[in-house]
């Protein structure tokens, strides 16, 4: 066991998933967050924004978090199809995801992209998590860690803080696939994240900022992940559609 000084985060991506009807599981999830759960672990669901709002109304007094999977790194204005850091915020978000590995590829977001998306995110006062990860390819070149490095000069914030910015490693190899890295990679390219942000946003403010580990996180290897060095959380994709699997996950924080 790793003795924490930073509180766990365990956040669902629903990604394009999940209808009125799903509210449900959001509220299954609320029922299981217990008050020891509560004190070990916080709890964040990234629905479409679509349920932005029920969903955030639905979870009232429950102490899970929302967020938005995506946000724009502009104001407002003429950009169909957009949606705005304030509108997440204004629809009860705490968290925006920015940079995840299917924005990067499907929608060509590049590392200033997903930055200015991280400022447009932190001036409405949500905490982005800002996605790294290299493709199998690169990590079979042995390039995994430069790939990743890169990555955090180039989307993270300047002047971020513990409170105003969550990293989040996520292999794009490992995503959706139930391929996870060994503990000892997760643990060598985590402490490379926390050196890399401590030359960035300094060694003090590097070290409170919470590393969430994703890809194919289930309650099966949940506690393996989550007990290695400066893993401080999750980021989970299939098993957060699922209540018992998303609580199982949280517990695996304990
Ligand atoms: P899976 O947990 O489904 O592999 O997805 C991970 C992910 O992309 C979370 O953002």
């Amino acid at each position: 066991m790793v003795t924490r000084s930073i509180k766990p985060l365990v956040a669902g991506n629903w990604k394009m998933n999940g209808l009125k009807a799903e509210l449900a599981v959001a509220t299954e999830i609320a029922r299981g967050y217990d008050r020891e759960l509560k004190h070990t672990v916080d709890l964040a669901i990234c629905p479409p924004a679509t349920l932005l709002f029920p969903m955030t109304a639905a979870l009232t007094g429950s102490r899970i978090a929302t967020g938005g999977q995506d946000c724009s790194e502009q104001e407002s204005g003429a950009f169909t199809g957009e949606v705005s850091a304030a509108m997440l915020a204004d629809a009860g978000a705490g968290y925006a995801i920015v940079g995840h590995s299917e924005r990067r590829t499907l929608h060509g977001e590049t590392n200033a992209i997903v930055r200015a998306k991280a400022e447009a995110a932190q001036r409405c006062l949500l905490v982005p998590i800002v996605c790294v990860g290299e493709t199998q390819a690169e990590r079979a070149a042995d390039k995994a860690l430069a790939v990743v490095r890169k990555q955090l000069r180039g989307s993270v914030p300047d002047a971020s803080t513990p409170a105003t910015l969550v990293i989040a490693y996520e292999p794009v190899w490992a995503i959706g696939t139930g391929l996870t890295p060994t503990a000892a990679d997760v643990a060598e390219m985590h402490e490379a994240i926390r050196g890399e942000l401590g030359k960035l946003l300094g060694k003090a403010a590097a070290a409170g900022v919470r590393l969430l580990y994703g890809g194919s996180v289930k309650p099966s290897n949940a506690a393996e992940l989550m007990n290695v060095p400066h893993v401080d959380g999750a980021l989970v994709g299939g098993a957060s559609l699922k209540a018992e699997d998303f609580l199982g996950i949280a517990r695996a924080c304990r």
